[in-house]
């Protein structure tokens, strides 16, 4: 009986799938041959787990020739550059007898640089011994040259939009405050016009630069042991702008504040979104709580909770994806970017951490996170 059953255009019988052993190996042996990945065998029981089988598209993607690589380590491909992570990483998941997917710099022949995404997996007869180890490469140097040129673009574009508008945006804000001399009031309501619409486009850029950096996985996290009314307090003032000369009010209620090892700017860039979020969605009088409270033995929850609307169910999934706004059901311009909740949920993330939301139509919402205490970690 044959181990798998795999299904073959060439039939010789009334039966879709090739039922003979010696044909399922020439079907695997045609298929891995004309795969457009890179595919490599190697022998782990021999000395320096040697290569014993490549197909065709290794050695174009690499321009060397069979006979240059047959018996060989793979580490032929690697220069002088071999403290890379991922080179490491690769011997430790051989030694463990695991798969690993990951990118590395590799040279062909020639020298010319390439990055290497690749599979290592191991093979394993039916007793479950090691006999071999089966790599998969993949050259990705044209999708790595792509990605860091539109993520240059992204950077030069947001640098170069930033610098006007914040000069612009300081103008404004002279006009606007009186520095500058007495203004009528009709000017001075169009001057608030253009400073609100700059502010907005500012808070945009440095979001979209935010989520570049999440996204290439550039952004660093700085955790130190905090307490978090310090946080809450923080949020609390630099929200007061917002507050609409009293129309809105804030209350804290701190449960605990047990130190928590969390990143200070981002966990209060995180806070700010969701009490700003409240307070626009919130009605003339009502109330905006800001809550710390212990949950369980070894987590913290920061929750926003707001009278407001609230949010139908059936949007709530979208709620946290880029560039995701929510319809308000009285049609008011809330003014968010909508990368505030994504970039959020990605803050949190970096810290182990979780985010989400409690709402319902009518009654408000309460956004939350939550982290781990250093005990879990
Ligand atoms: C099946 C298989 C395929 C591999 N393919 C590559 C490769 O394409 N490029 C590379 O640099 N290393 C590759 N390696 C990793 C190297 O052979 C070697 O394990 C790695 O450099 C770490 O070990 P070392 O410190 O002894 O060099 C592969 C390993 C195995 C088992």
């Amino acid at each position: 009986m044959p181990t798998s059953r795999v299904p073959l255009n060439t039939k010789s019988n009334n039966n879709d799938y090739c039922s003979d052993k010696d044909e399922q190996l020439l079907l695997l042996q045609r298929a891995v041959e004309s795969a457009r990945n890179g595919i490599c065998i190697t022998n782990p029981r021999q000395t320096d787990n040697p290569i014993i089988y490549v197909n065709d598209a290794f050695l174009n993607m690499s321009n060397f020739e069979s006979h240059q690589v047959l018996g060989r380590n793979c580490r032929f491909l690697q220069r002088d550059d071999r403290n890379q992570p991922a080179i490491e990483n690769i011997r430790e998941a051989i030694k463990q007898e695991q798969s690993i997917t990951t990118v590395l710099r590799n040279y062909k022949r020639d020298g010319t640089l390439f990055w290497n995404e690749l599979t290592v997996s191991p093979v394993h007869d039916a007793a479950g011994n090691l006999i071999n180890f089966v790599g998969v490469q993949n050259d990705i140097t044209a999708r790595r040259e792509a990605e860091t040129r539109v993520s240059e673009f992204y950077s030069v574009i947001s640098h170069e939009l930033r610098t006007p508008l914040t000069s612009i945006n300081g103008a404004l804000s002279v006009i606007a405050d009186g520095s500058a001399g007495k203004v009528n009031p009709q000017v001075l309501r169009m001057v608030n016009i253009a400073l609100e619409n700059s502010e907005r486009l500012i808070r945009l850029i440095s979001d979209i630069l935010d989520w570049k950096k999440i996204e290439a996985g550039q952004f660093k996290l700085t955790i130190s042991d905090v307490a978090p009314e310090m946080i809450v307090d923080n949020v609390i003032s630099a929200v007061k702008p917002l507050l609409r000369l009293g129309e809105i009010t804030i209350k804290k209620e701190i449960l605990t504040n047990d130190p928590v090892p969390l990143d200070i700017d981002r966990t209060i860039q995180v806070l700010i979104n969701l009490v700003d979020n409240a307070i626009k969605f919130s009605e003339t009088g009502s109330e905006v709580i800001v809550r710390v409270e212990p949950i369980g033995k070894d987590t913290t929850r920061f929750s926003v909770v707001d009278k407001g609307e609230g949010i139908d169910p059936s949007q709530l999934n979208k709620l946290f994806q880029v560039f995701q706004q929510l319809d308000s059901s009285d049609g008011r311009k809330k003014g968010g970017t909508g990368l505030g909740l994504s970039i959020s949920k990605s803050l949190v993330e970096l810290h182990g951490g979780q985010i989400g939301v409690e709402s319902a139509v009518g009654q408000g919402s309460t956004f939350w996170f939550e982290f781990y205490s250093r005990k879990r970690r």
